[in-house]
């Protein structure tokens, strides 16, 4: 369906050549002040035609706010946001009405719904993640303010180019116990520092010159050869309060993969040690608990990737999307007609050779919407656990000492 989250609710609309594409928000918190430029920015990170890299149908998607919003403050009500399709060219797509592209959306939407959009991908294209990633800049802004929540993803790798700090162990198939923390000290500092303005110093956003101009050049002879390539987007959200997430169908990994593999061209999904936390000993996976400044519980290390029981401890979350290699190329190829006759397709059109880049936004985007939805979710119910009385016939092990109320700083 068309719609995300319980109480930050967000329903996107729109497709690829459509006249506008955008959102409804339902659940802001009224007396957020926002302005279309708190939206802007993160649209523009987005949009096509940003560099040789991405796609050249030049939109700039710039956005409107419909309703929800008065003087610059929201009003609590339903926030519509619109931006137009200006730059489409239907008539690119034609050869498209024999063809469905393979491996793209075309013959599973005609399927079933038995009638698709004419041209270009419909819904399933990459149009309809700008009302994705305008409703998050709305959340995120909100988060910012309250919590001071930072949300930072930046391109991983290219194909098989990855960044040095992510790359994956030398003699990972080795079958010994040793093994470095998941986090590599250069990891762990790009995950504790990376900035946005770093990230946006390269046109690949993989925040690392060699690794960014090596990314450059693998792209451009995908573009070259009219063929595309893949990549992975590593995304860190930082200062998220303890206690989010809603076991057991919605813990908060489970939110975070739903929303990401929501991305279109996704294919895979890990947070923390993912797939790597299955090489390792529970004696080394382990993040043992330390006490922090504020006397509260910590951990040593990070292996889970900040939510243990499908509920975040307050640390670090990180996790890594993967995106496949666009579907429409212009290379020719062997393949079938709606009837089934064989032939040859070379897609025209204007593509992305490489998605990752415009990716960024996105991908931040949907851990907003899922870090406020939860939020929200645990707010309420912590308010309504506060209206009780302190809880005195439980032996300690049962109960934080000043449980449910006063004490909790952060929700
Ligand atoms: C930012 C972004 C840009 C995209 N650009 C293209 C594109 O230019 N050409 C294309 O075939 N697919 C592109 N896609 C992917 C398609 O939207 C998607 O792969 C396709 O609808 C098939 O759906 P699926 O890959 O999710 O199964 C893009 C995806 C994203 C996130």
């Amino acid at each position: 369906m068309s719609t995300f989250g319980t109480l930050f609710r967000v329903t996107t609309y729109g497709e690829s050549h459509c006249a506008s594409v955008g959102a409804i928000i339902d659940g802001c918190p009224p007396g957020l002040e926002l302005s279309p430029s708190d939206i802007q920015t993160q649209l523009s990170r987005r949009r096509p035609g940003q560099s040789n890299l991405t796609t050249p149908r030049d939109e700039k998607d710039l956005v409107q706010l419909q309703s929800g919003v008065e003087l610059g403050v929201t009003l609590g009500t339903p926030i519509g946001l619109l931006v137009r399709n200006e730059d489409h060219r239907p008539k690119d797509y034609s050869e498209t009405d024999l063809y469905p592209r393979p491996s793209h959306a075309d013959y599973t939407y005609l399927e079933k719904y038995g009638v698709k959009a004419s041209s270009g991908g419909g819904r399933s294209s990459a149009r309809e993640t700008i009302g994705r990633v305008a409703a998050g800049a709305i959340a995120e802004r909100y988060l910012k303010i309250a919590y001071g929540v930072e949300i930072v993803a930046f391109v991983s790798s290219v194909g098989k180019i990855a960044l040095p700090a992510t790359a994956a162990r030398a003699g990972a198939d080795t079958d010994d116990d040793d093994t470095d923390d998941a986090l590599s000290p250069e990891f762990r500092a790009l995950l504790g520092n990376v900035t946005r303005e770093e990230v946006d110093r390269f046109p690949t956003r993989c925040p690392h010159a060699e690794t960014s101009e090596r990314m450059t050049q693998r792209i451009i002879r995908a573009k070259d050869a009219q063929d595309s390539i893949g990549g992975t987007v590593t995304c860190v959200v930082r200062r998220v309060p303890r206690g989010l997430g809603e076991p057991v169908f919605d813990k908060f990994e489970a939110a975070l993969a739903h929303a990401m593999l929501s991305i279109p061209a996704t294919k895979a999904f890990e947070i923390g040690s993912g797939f790597r936390g299955t090489e390792v000993p529970g004696s080394k996976h382990n993040d043992a608990f330390v006490r922090r400044a504020d006397g509260r519980l910590g951990t040593a290390t990070n292996w889970s990737g900040g939510v243990q029981g499908g509920i975040t401890n307050g640390e670090d979350i990180y996790f890594r999307v993967g995106f496949k290699s666009p579907a429409t190329i212009s290379q020719a190829q062997a393949t079938a007609q709606y009837d089934g006759t064989p032939g040859s397709l070379a897609a025209r059109g204007r593509h992305d050779p490489c998605v990752v880049p415009r990716a960024v936004p996105i991908v931040e985007a949907m851990a907003a919407l899922v870090v406020m939805d939860q939020l929200l979710i645990q707010n309420s119910r912590k308010a309504a656990a506060a209206l009780l009385p302190p809880i005195t016939t439980l032996p300690p092990t049962m109960v934080v000492p000043s449980a449910p109320a006063a004490e909790e700083d952060e929700l």
